[in-house]
């Protein structure tokens, strides 16, 4: 792509100042259609005759930068103007910025240390088949742009007094880059907006806005300003107990947004970050922050252009709360790449927080381009041994290779074709999956198990011994287990795609024997959770009886971390404890799923306890308020308590099972999913006597109710009980 452009940089050095980049051209008239090619080493905004070019914020996206950059291609044809000016700035975005732990490998040091380069083509068609190009060379100009300092963890600051004349020369870059290729993921871009709900002022004085929802995005001021005023702002997810302005827990971070103003009236927002909030500080506001009116400030949602497939509706206030807070959790953290979370020092693709949100996410969103996109910065990524990264985009110099994270590489391809129904996905993924599985193979201690190994484990079980974060389920209990249950998932994919799969076939059997010899006893809840799910304990039923006695006998409440979360309502209501599970879904005391919604939450919290009973915080150092983990339990919402069932021989939906199971503890609970076969509804209410389903399938399906199958096809069902 790009061919006949070259890389440009600015042949002096502007420091943390952004460059900008110009070019004039003139065009015919008669045009038939003007394309503009554009991507960077950082993230860019293009301005042709100073509208903004497209709407993909951050772009060119976030990819495996030394292997891959994407490229955006943008229709402009009515743009175009006899004179016309494209000037294009260029920040650090994630490919300089000091992500966490980020260095110490030659491919990080050598991109952090590469020009905030551009390189770009613009092409004008005219109607008489002739074609004119402006290509990126040292015609350019460049020159330090009004963005002073930018950068994905510490904001962002702008002087609109500046001007920019493009009056310094471009060298052409020639160092090595990443191939360059045409954009795969969503764009990133702006959605909803908020108004500011209230301005508060502190016990300490200070002056906060709330928005009343947390979100990833940015501020958009409107002000009549002075030049040289300024706007400060800082960003919170929370209030603390006394009701000050709280974000220690972004660490390290500054985060902060400053704008020195231009004469006149004035609409701003940052150009190349982002932040996660719900409450902004207002540091400065021009001279006086008396002067602060509700209509200066919006919020605006920024993130991936996934489209929302999925509603559901019942007739408890919290549990809708609840369920609200897991698409903000997944359209907060969905930002080119599944994010852990969106506001401290990490925002990063970390993997085992994925695979335990991925069926979730695709049921919510229609998530497959996304998902596809990063499946390959995964391939690529992948170490030589096989091994798969904590994050992905892979940015850590260090970091554990850990079961239940690296497994992501052949679970989340496997449920994304279950959901899409495109084996494209299978095909492309299969070799890193067997290079995985290959790994774990090679480097056990010993064979058939994966023993020896160093774990996140239950991360952030509440088993976990004091101040540490890692649930007390034993590593190679759970590395043996999804050992095992990789191994079973790939011989499904093998099959699907008509491979030989004996080999693997017979590994499974081998390791789960393996399993059954070695791990005679289940320990924690996580452990009877995984060893019934995965379909290892040779009574899967008596680990689900243990389960529940386990949460009998600590008090009617789940311990699982993110290991044991997505499967334990599955493994209880599978197994004869529908009720235990709806007990467990509907808890409002700490801890459940409903106690941070009764606590304001308006995202899914990193911790159980987050925000404790009595007010205080966890420690600032590990304590997100955005982390979609434990909202993968709306898994169970749609499969079990609505009863939206798949059948894995027909991917996509093909062919549904409909199965719900109400509870006499809400009057009813209504879903509705858009699937790649149409759309999908079931609802349940409560009647005098007993119950009634309404069930809409787009398929042949087969639904049940209370035990009867009816085999049906297309249409609309109702039933009594
Ligand atoms: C992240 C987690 C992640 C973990 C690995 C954390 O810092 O926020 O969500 O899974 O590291 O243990």
């Amino acid at each position: 792509m790009l061919d006949t452009a070259n890389w440009i940089m600015p042949i002096k050095d502007y420091g943390d100042v952004c460059p900008a980049y110009g070019r004039l051209f003139v065009a015919s008239d008669d045009i038939e259609k003007a394309t503009l090619e554009i991507t960077a080493l950082g993230v860019y905004e293009a301005l042709l005759n100073g509208e903004r070019v497209g709407e993909f914020i951050m772009a060119p996206g976030w990819t495996s930068y030394q292997n891959r950059i994407q490229v955006q291609t943008y229709d402009i044809t009515g743009m175009i103007k006899k004179v016309n000016r494209l000037e294009v700035t260029v920040a650090p975005g994630w490919y300089h910025s000091p992500l966490y732990e980020r260095g110490g490998t030659s491919d990080q040091d050598r991109l952090m240390s590469q020009p905030k380069a551009l390189i770009a083509k613009l092409t004008v068609s005219y109607k008489n088949g002739s074609a004119e190009t402006v290509v990126t060379d040292r015609s350019w100009g460049v020159c330090p742009s009004r963005i002073c300092f930018s950068e994905i963890y510490d904001g962002e600051i702008y002087d609109a007094r500046l001007s920019q004349l493009y009056t310094d020369e471009v060298e052409i870059y020639t160092g090595k880059v990443g191939k360059l290729i045409p954009t795969e993921g969503e764009i990133i871009k702006k959605h909803e907006t908020f108004e500011v709900r209230d301005i508060i002022t502190t016990p300490k004085g200070e002056t906060v806005l709330d928005f009343g929802q947390e979100i990833t995005g940015y501020i958009e001021t409107t002000v009549y300003a002075k030049a040289g005023d300024i706007i400060d702002l800082s960003f919170a997810e929370i209030l603390d107990k006394d009701g000050n302005f709280y974000n220690d827990n972004y660490r390290s971070i500054k985060g902060q947004y400053r704008y020195i103003c231009r004469d006149g009236m004035q609409i701003f927002e940052p150009k190349h970050t982002f932040w996660c909030f719900r409450y902004v500080r207002v540091n400065v506001f021009r001279d006086d922050l008396n002067q602060i009116k509700k209509s200066n400030f919006k919020a605006v949602c920024v993130y991936s252009d996934i489209r929302r497939t999925a509603h559901m509706e019942s007739s408890s206030p919290l549990l809708n709360r609840f369920i609200d807070n897991v698409f903000w959790g997944q359209k907060d953290n969905f930002i080119d790449v599944p994010l852990d979370c969106p506001q401290r020092n990490e925002r990063l693709g970390w993997t085992g927080d994925a695979l335990a949100f991925i069926k979730a996410a695709c049921i919510n969103f229609d998530v497959e381009r996304f998902f596809v996109k990063w499946f390959r910065d995964m391939t690529l990524d992948q170490n030589t041994d096989g091994s798969i990264p904590g994050v992905i985009p892979n940015v850590r110099r260090c970091g554990r290779i850990s079961a239940g994270y690296a497994d992501v590489a052949v679970i989340g391809p496997w449920e994304v074709y279950k959901a899409y129904g495109n084996r494209m996905i299978l095909e492309e993924q299969f070799e890193c999956m067997k290079k995985w599985i290959g790994y774990i193979s090679n480097t056990t201690k010993d064979e058939y198990l994966w023993t020896g190994g160093t774990h996140y484990g239950d991360w952030l079980g509440l088993d976990a011994p004091e101040g540490t974060k890692k649930g007390a389920s034993r590593d190679d209990f759970i590395a043996s287990a999804y050992y095992a249950y990789s191994t079973s998932v790939f011989v499904k994919v093998g099959e699907t795609l008509g491979r030989d799969m004996t080999e693997y076939r017979d590994l499974f059997e081998k390791i789960r024997t393996r399993f059954r010899e070695t791990f005679r006893t289940l320990t924690t809840q996580t452990e009877c959770v995984i060893a019934a799910a995965f379909d290892l304990w040779p009574a899967p039923r008596a680990a689900a009886d243990q389960l529940a006695e386990m949460i009998h006998s600590c008090g009617d409440h789940l311990m699982t971390g993110f290991i044991g979360t997505p499967y334990i309502l599955h493994v209880l209501s599978r197994y004869g404890y529908i009720d235990l599970a709806w007990d467990l879904m509907l808890r409002e005391k700490c801890p459940s799923w409903l106690y941070p919604v009764k606590n304001g939450a308006t995202t899914v919290w990193e911790h159980w306890d987050g925000i404790k009973e009595d007010g205080s915080l966890w420690d600032s150092e590990m304590n997100s308020f955005n982390h979609y983990s434990y909202g993968s339990v709306i898994d169970w919402l749609y499969k079990v308590a609505c009863g939206i069932g798949t059948d894995d021989r027909y991917p996509g939906y093909g062919r549904i099972i409909v199965e719900p199971h109400p509870t006499d503890r809400l009057n009813y609970l209504k879903t509705e999913i858009e699937t790649r076969n149409g759309k999908v509804s079931s609802s349940w209410e409560k009647t005098g006597s007993g119950w009634k389903y309404v069930i809409e399938v787009p398929v042949d399906s087969d639904i049940i109710i209370n035990g009867r199958t009816h085999s049906v096809s297309t249409g609309s069902y109702t039933f009594f009980e």
